[in-house]
Parts: C-alpha cells; sequence; structure tokens
C-alpha cells in the first residue's frame, strides 16, 4: 500500500511512525512534513494539504493507494470530498461532517437533536443582544467562537469587558457561542469509524495550558497522557452509552456517518461526561501517545477503515502507559522565533522513548532548525504513569535549543475525579 499523509506536525510524525512499522506499506509520503517525517517517508514539501489540485496530482504522481488527513483545515476546506470523486480512497470525513468541528454552532444544535449531554448554550449574532444577555445573566459561562480558531477561539473570564471585547471582536466575522461553565476533568475519546461501525480508543488526556499547576494561556497543548488512570472502566462504560452510541446514532440518522476518527472533547462533570467540543482528526498531542499503545498493524487499519472492515479487526486495551511532553520555543504562546538550532542526542531506537518533530526543518546545511512553537513532543512509555513520565522526563532534557522550554508536571498532575 502506497500511502500519503497530510500535514507537518508531531501528530503527522506520529501517524507516519506508526505507519512506518506497518508490513503493509511499500511507499510512504507526508506533504508537506517536517525534518522529522522526513527521516522515515519521503516528504513533498511543495503540496499544500489544503489544495484538493496539488493533493490530487501528487496522488496521480505517487501512485498513491490511499490519503491519511492530519489536521482541521483541509477536512473543512472539503479535500475528501474532492479526493472521492476522483476515487481515491481516504481517511477523514467530508467537508458537511467536519462541520461537527468547523462550526460549534452546528455541533450544538446536532447534539441538542440527539440528546448528546453538553453545556447549556446560547448562539448570537448580534452584539447588542449579548452584551444584554451578559449584563442580565448570573451565570458563570464561557465564550467561543463558532468557526475554526486553533485553539485560540474560547474565552473565560470574570471579567464582562474582557468577554464583550472577545464578542465585539468575533461578532465582525462569525457566530458567538455562549456556554454554560463545567466543572469536572477533560479527557479526550477517539472513535475510529468505518462507515457504519466504530471502535472506542484507549482515553487520551491533554495539558492545555501553558504553565505547571494548569496555569496561564491556553496552547494548543503541551502534553498528554494515555489512558487516564481517572477514567475507570465503568467511567468509559458511561462515556460509551451516555455519550459515543446517541453521538454514532445522530451520525448515522442524519447521514453523516464518516470513514475516519471522531474526537470527543469530554467534561466529566459529577452528572457524567459532556460533550465539550467535537473534532474530526486525531488530536494533537494525544495521537502521540495513542499511537505508540495501539497493537494494531497501522495499515491494516487503515485498511478496515476504508474497506468497512473494523468489526473484524483484532483490538486490545494498551497494556503499557505513555506520557508525552511537547517542547516549545520561547515565547509560545505568544510570538516566538523561529530557526532556532537544535541538538539532539538521543540514544536511539530504545524502545521506551520516541521523539516526534513537530516544527522543525533542516537548513541548507542539514543542521536541524525550529521552526514553530510546538517543535516536538517527547514521548516516555512504561508500565505505568509513574514510570512512563519517568522516561519522558530523562529524555526531554536531550532536546536542546535556545529557551526550549516544557511543562515540568507532565502525567504527574492528575484529575481528581468529583465526588
Ligand atoms: P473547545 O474549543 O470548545 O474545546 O474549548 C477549549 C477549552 O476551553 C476546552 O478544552 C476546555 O478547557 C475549555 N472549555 C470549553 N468549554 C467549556 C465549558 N463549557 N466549561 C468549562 N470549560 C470549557
Ligand atoms: N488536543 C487538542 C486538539 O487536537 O485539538
Amino acid at each position: 500500500m502506497r500511502v500519503l499523509i497530510l500535514g507537518n506536525g508531531a501528530r503527522e510524525h506520529a501517524l507516519t511512525w506508526k505507519f512506518s512499522k506497518s508490513k503493509r506499506i511499500s511507499a510512504l509520503f507526508v506533504a508537506p512534513g517536517n525534518a522529522g517525517t522526513g527521516e522515515i517517508a519521503t516528504n513533498l514539501p511543495d503540496i499544500r494539504p489544503t489544495s484538493a489540485e496539488e493533493v490530487i496530482r501528487a496522488c496521480r504522481t505517487h501512485r498513491v493507494d490511499l490519503v491519511f488527513v492530519g489536521p482541521e483545515d483541509p477536512l473543512a476546506s472539503g479535500i475528501v470530498d474532492a479526493l472521492q470523486r476522483e476515487k481515491i480512497p481516504v481517511i477523514g470525513p467530508p467537508a458537511k461532517s467536519a462541520q461537527l468541528e468547523a462550526s460549534k454552532a452546528f455541533a450544538k444544535s446536532f447534539m441538542v437533536r440527539n440528546r448528546v449531554p453538553t453545556a447549556e448554550h446560547w448562539i448570537f449574532t448580534s452584539y447588542t443582544d449579548l452584551e444584554g444577555f451578559l449584563t442580565s445573566t448570573s451565570k458563570r459561562v464561557i465564550l467561543k467562537k463558532s468557526g475554526l480558531a486553533a485553539g485560540k477561539g474560547v474565552v473565560e473570564s470574570g471579567d464582562l469587558k474582557e468577554l464583550l471585547q472577545f464578542a465585539r471582536h468575533t461578532l465582525r466575522e462569525d457566530q458567538l457561542v455562549v456556554e454554560e461553565y463545567l466543572e469536572g476533568f477533560e479527557t479526550s475519546i477517539f472513535v475510529v469509524c468505518d462507515g457504519t461501525s466504530y471502535r472506542i480508543l484507549p482515553p487520551c488526556m491533554d495539558y492545555k495550558k501553558a504553565y505547571d499547576g494548569n496555569k496561564g494561556p491556553n496552547t494548543g497543548g503541551m502534553g498528554s497522557i494515555c489512558p487516564v488512570p481517572s477514567v475507570t472502566t465503568s467511567l468509559m462504560n458511561r462515556i460509551q452509552t451516555e455519550v459515543v452510541n446517541p453521538t454514532m446514532d445522530g451520525l448515522g440518522k442524519e447521514g453523516l456517518l464518516y470513514q475516519g476518527i471522531l474526537y470527543l472533547g469530554l467534561m466529566i462533570t459529577r452528572e457524567g461526561p459532556k460533550v465539550l467540543e467535537y473534532n474530526v482528526r486525531f488530536g494533537d498531542p494525544e495521537t502521540q501517545v495513542l499511537l505508540p499503545l495501539l497493537e494494531n498493524d497501522m495499515g491494516n487499519l487503515a485498511e478496515a477503515i476504508v474497506t468497512g472492515g473494523l468489526p473484524e479487526l483484532p483490538g486490545k486495551y494498551p497494556e503499557k502507559t505513555a506520557t508525552g511532553v511537547v517542547i516549545a520555543a520561547p515565547g509560545y504562546p505568544g510570538t516566538y522565533p523561529k530557526g532556532l538550532t537544535v541538538n539532539l542526542n538521543l540514544p536511539e531506537g530504545n524502545g521506551s522513548t520516541l521523539i516526534f518533530h513537530a516544527a522543525t526543518q533542516r537548513d541548507s546545511k542539514g543542521s536541524l532548525q525550529t521552526n514553530g512553537g510546538r517543535c516536538f513532543t517527547v514521548v516516555g512509555i512504561g508500565k505505568d504513569i509513574f514510570e512512563a513520565s519517568a522516561k519522558a522526563y530523562e529524555a526531554v532534557p536531550k532536546v536542546q535549543f535556545e529557551g526550549a522550554w516544557y511543562r515540568k508536571d507532565i502525567g504527574k498532575l492528575l484529575p481528581q475525579p468529583l465526588d
């Protein structure tokens, strides 16, 4: 099988790594890729994932049998529809289903129609109406831009002025979703779907805040763990019956089921699991800890997704745990420099630590450089969360560049279930 992966983050490096271990793969391409994917696959740096024309051309040139779409932007702009028209097998939702992620207003009305537990919400298009609502409500709320915002579309604040400023800015170009603030702990659930049947993967958690103790601004994710100790078997059963089943039934009823990944961002509240958001792809940095624990051959899994073969695929709960620590550029999630020279002193292939590149590139002399805000995810694998985190943190200091920083409490600060 000749596979093309779209994207250039650490999620895509993890996907490429998992495909590279498959016995089914004869050629592996990544567009545009990064310095890490370039070591195990052929990068196609000139192909933009959002350009259907360029992606289709690359598929023809390289005789690609299957495309795996990593990030949300090409999904929202219809890359899957374009590839399906050309009869190129692809993992990901068509644009119609990608609205579950690309429009929070669409996702919320889907949840209400299908009785999926979620926060109470109100949708606004008028600033005056919103201002009236915010000044009269006593509820603690959170404001969200409806459309894609790369993790920057949500604001939670006790300061009315700050909320109104965000609202004024957002309403110029989009709808605004106001949500009841939910207390609890978050978990990310990934469901693999072959268009008819589906399978729930082990639970993950993303550390979204920039600094230790879950302090500071939101980021794209500073670390991740899989599985999550506080997501017990009985909680997973509740997640399946109360959240995943009604979601998948609703997708089926509304003609929105697709061959790909559905990501449910959940808040585990006192009343049970509630959906904060749907994404229609794998998460970053969750993929970096999830895929190393999956025993399935990635080629077999990909084939099962596009042929409706998931029920026949063996599936086993992982025996190990993984912790992923993100190493970021100085200044991230604000402004940051690019082009910092990187020294990697990791021992090769010891099996219990992995390093996935996010934004990296090689300069003309072949030296490794940073090229973005989140630069690497270092993953430790162990028999439990303590061993996995210890392994990750042993390796982290070996990734060196000027101003590199990371959270020190990934896999150590663990959510406590509410009683
Ligand atoms: P979203 O893009 O909807 O996932 O929101 C980003 C982050 O904001 C989530 O991961 C949560 O940390 C937080 N968040 C979103 N909605 C809520 C809510 N209703 N109550 C509390 N926190 C929320
Ligand atoms: N881990 C958050 C995301 O992938 O959107």
